[in-house]
């Protein structure tokens, strides 16, 4: 399992070398017959530079177990340029040139239903709310392809927190912004928008559910789900919702827009478990982006993505076949 807690001394993505400066670094290096050794050790921080145009986003790596994944982070190009982003395009090439349309000032995102302390928050309260955490997590898309981004945000769980969930919350829906002005991608019919997603109260409260702000030190990406999106590491990327915008705890368990789409392929609960296959995808293994050379293999898909020790016992005695 290639799960650590950090030490204080490694660097942050804000912290660790441009780009170039790393590839310099490294030619410098190889000239000197130093690099061959251990790729990774080389490539642990500078990997995963921000792209330098974004705003920075302050934030102290996570103490959090788990929160933190040895794995070499995809490269930034790699994961601001390959989206999932269907409010822009179904053609994953096209969110990063067309999501400049997104406005992500003012932004307010809405929190309702069955609690004591509703609210509506400003993205800049947002932003203040708790202090900011780099967390290293695997995502696993449904589609058998994964990354490892260091997102930049903090638990869901402490803006839960304020708003008093009564005992009637059992669950919390997710839904984000469905604006056709800024949207085109809302013109196709391949959802019911808006974007809706689930969790389960205690899913929504685990210390590793982040409400993510940035990634790569910076603020995040349009094509990535800006101003704030979900990031839920041990489920399919598709739970971790972009451009939030209303946050509502229910009693009844609620339908997310994959599940009202295709319910035989997509579950409520969408853990990674490589032992449940997709209708049209094994889930057993992944390709990770930015391993696509001539020698790479697909690599085993981890059970919970990797994060059982930590996430584990939410679903023990539950039918994992069944509660897909
Ligand atoms: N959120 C919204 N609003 N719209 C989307 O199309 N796609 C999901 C998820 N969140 C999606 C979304 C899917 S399928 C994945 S795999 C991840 O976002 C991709 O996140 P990324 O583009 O940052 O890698």
């Amino acid at each position: 399992m290639l799960i650590r807690v950090p030490a204080p001394h490694e660097p942050l993505s804000s912290e660790i070398t441009s780009r170039s400066d790393y590839l310099n670094r490294r030619q410098a290096m190889a000239g000197l017959g130093l690099v061959a050794a251990s790729p990774w050790a080389l490539a642990q921080g500078p990997a995963a530079p921000g792209g330098g145009k974004l705003p920075k986003l302050a934030a102290t790596r996570s103490t959090l177990a788990g929160a933190v994944v040895l794995d070499k982070p995809t490269a930034y190009g790699d994961a601001t340029s390959y989206n999932n982003f269907y409010e822009f395009s179904t053609d994953k090439s096209e969110p990063a040139a067309m999501a400049h349309t997104l406005k992500t000032r003012p932004w307010t995102v809405m929190v309702e239903g069955e609690c004591a302390k509703p609210g509506r928050y400003d993205i800049d309260a947002l932003l203040k709310l708790a202090p900011m955490e780099e967390r290293i997590y695997r995502l696993r898309c449904v589609e058998g392809w994964s990354m490892v981004i260091p997102w930049v945000g903090y638990s869901l769980a402490e803006l839960i927190k304020r708003a008093e969930p009564t005992s009637k919350a059992k669950y919390v829906q997710f839904t984000t912004l469905a604006d056709k002005s800024q949207m085109p991608g809302l013109r196709s019919g391949v959802l019911d928008w808006p974007y809706d997603e689930g969790l389960r109260i205690d899913e929504a409260m685990h210390p590793l559910t982040l409400l993510a702000f940035g990634m790569y030190g910076e603020v995040l990406p349009n094509q990535n789900g800006a101003p704030l999106r979900l990031v839920v590491p041990w489920k399919y990327g598709f739970k971790s919702a972009k451009s939030l915008v209303k946050i509502r705890f229910v009693e009844k368990q609620p339908l997310s827009s994959w599940e009202q789409a295709a319910p035989q392929e997509y579950g409520f609960y969408s853990n990674v478990n490589p032992n449940v296959p997709h209708p049209r995808w094994s889930q057993a293994s992944e390709r990770r982006i930015g391993e696509d050379g001539l020698f790479s293999k697909k690599r085993p898909t981890l059970m919970f993505n990797g994060y059982e020790p930590q996430v584990g016992q939410l679903y023990a005695g539950m039918d994992l076949k069944k509660y897909y």
